[in-house]
């Protein structure tokens, strides 16, 4: 049996919540599976906040850093509104990602069969959709010098800097292609480069490491016809790949299509070392929440997903994450639903009746 050191770091709001359902699941695979986990919790966020007046303390950082892999709910929260700008939740969560190097954020967007009627959108628009938003993490708006809020002649500026290297272009492209190769070798990159400097650069680097895949069809798009066309027909992206902002906010577009930003989950990853291993950390797409936290009403498969994304992706366990992720299919074609994705003929149930459920058909799996 191996056992593998994860650090979770459930933070805010329905995190704890959403987290508690993973940690049964881990609990299951510990007795079930050829794994054992050594799980060490930790406080980011407002959590932290309230215990150290810190958002990120050192400590928390070095567990990060000496886990095999992190498991984050969601940082964040009205609570926390009016505290400096520099110790806000949201800023520990930007710092981890940053210390930990995790530049490659994943965020898969896969329409469940028995979703299809939870979406928004048309079923035949989502039927059968499975395309992999890659997001640049590390880099961009989010961290570009100079920042800030300032008064000049009177006058107050806000301002941010949109700043990529042409090694961060790269980085991120050569995952970019290599995730391409191994699903339909379809590779959409998302910029405004005709608009902004920055993704001018951005395509240009995309473009020559195309050279290097001649195999996978490249194809450019401007951010705002992109938005556009996922909701018009996201079928026709397999791969796509994007700043950290343009990232953001298209993997949010996207989770509509999935029935809810609910089940939508990440994985941030680093660079490989010389052993092949990454700094990784599987996260939910969604927030904390707030309005629906403390009720045992948050949908916990984003979260649970983002678990098996860590077996896949982290620990070489492929087979244990398809397990994960036929319970969670299993489950939603039995009928049970979170109140996000509520259908008429459904029997809607809690966070923790959902998190049974699947503990239910994993028994009925193995
Ligand atoms: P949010 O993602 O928390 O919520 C948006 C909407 O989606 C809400 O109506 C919410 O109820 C719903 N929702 C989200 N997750 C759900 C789930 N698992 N089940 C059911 N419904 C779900 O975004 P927001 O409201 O803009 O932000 C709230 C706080 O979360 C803010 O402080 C924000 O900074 C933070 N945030 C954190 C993360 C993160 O930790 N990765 C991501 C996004 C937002
Ligand atoms: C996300 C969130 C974060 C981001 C915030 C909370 C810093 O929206 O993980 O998508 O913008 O990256
Ligand atoms: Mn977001």
């Amino acid at each position: 049996t191996i056992t593998k050191k994860v650090l979770m770091l459930p933070g805010d709001g329905i995190g704890p919540e959403v987290m508690r359902q993973v940690q049964r699941v881990m609990d299951w695979m510990a007795k079930k599976r050829d794994i054992n986990f050594d799980v060490t919790e930790g406080l980011i966020g407002g959590a932290s906040i309230d215990a150290h007046n810190n958002p990120l303390t050192d400590e928390t950082l070095a567990d990060a850093m000496a886990a095999d892999a992190v498991l984050l709910g969601a940082v964040g929260g009205p609570k926390w509104d009016n505290i400096p700008f520099d110790i806000k939740p949201e800023r520990g969560l930007l710092k981890i990602r940053k210390e930990m190097g995790l530049f490659a954020n994943l965020r898969p967007a896969l329409v469940f069969d028995a979703l299809v009627g939870a979406s928004t959108l048309k079923e035949d628009v989502v039927k059968g959709l499975d395309i992999m938003i890659l997001r640049e993490l590390t880099g961009g708006i989010y961290f570009g010098q100079p920042r800030g809020i300032e008064e000049r002649d009177g006058v107050r500026f806000g301002f941010n800097t949109l700043v990529y290297s042409e090694p961060e272009i790269e980085r991120i492209a050569r995952v970019a292609f290599d995730m391409a190769m191994k699903r339909n070798k379809r590779l959409c990159s998302v910029d405004k480069a005709n608009v902004l400097e920055s993704t001018v650069l951005w395509r240009e680097v995309v473009e020559r490491v195309a050279r290097e895949f001649p195999e996978v069809d490249i194809s450019h798009m401007y951010v705002d016809n992109a938005a556009m066309q996922l909701v018009r027909n996201p079928k026709q992206f397999d791969v796509m790949v994007t700043t950290n902002m343009f990232g953001d906010i298209l993997s949010d577009c996207a989770a509509m299509l999935t029935g809810s930003l609910g089940m939508l989950p990440s994985a941030s990853l680093g660079a490989a070392d010389e052993t092949g291993a990454r700094k990784a950390l599987y996260e939910p797409v969604h927030g904390s929440a707030p309005d629906i936290a403390g009720q045992d009403l948050a949908n916990p498969l984003a979260t649970l997903l983002s678990f098996a994304m860590m077996l896949r992706y982290s620990f070489d366990m492929g087979d244990d994450a398809t397990m994960i992720e036929t319970a969670v299919q299993n489950v939603l074609k039995g009928g049970l639903r979170t109140a996000d994705i509520m259908q008429p003929g459904m029997a809607k149930v809690s966070t923790s009746v959902m998190g049974e459920a699947v503990i239910n058909e994993l028994n009925k799996l193995v």
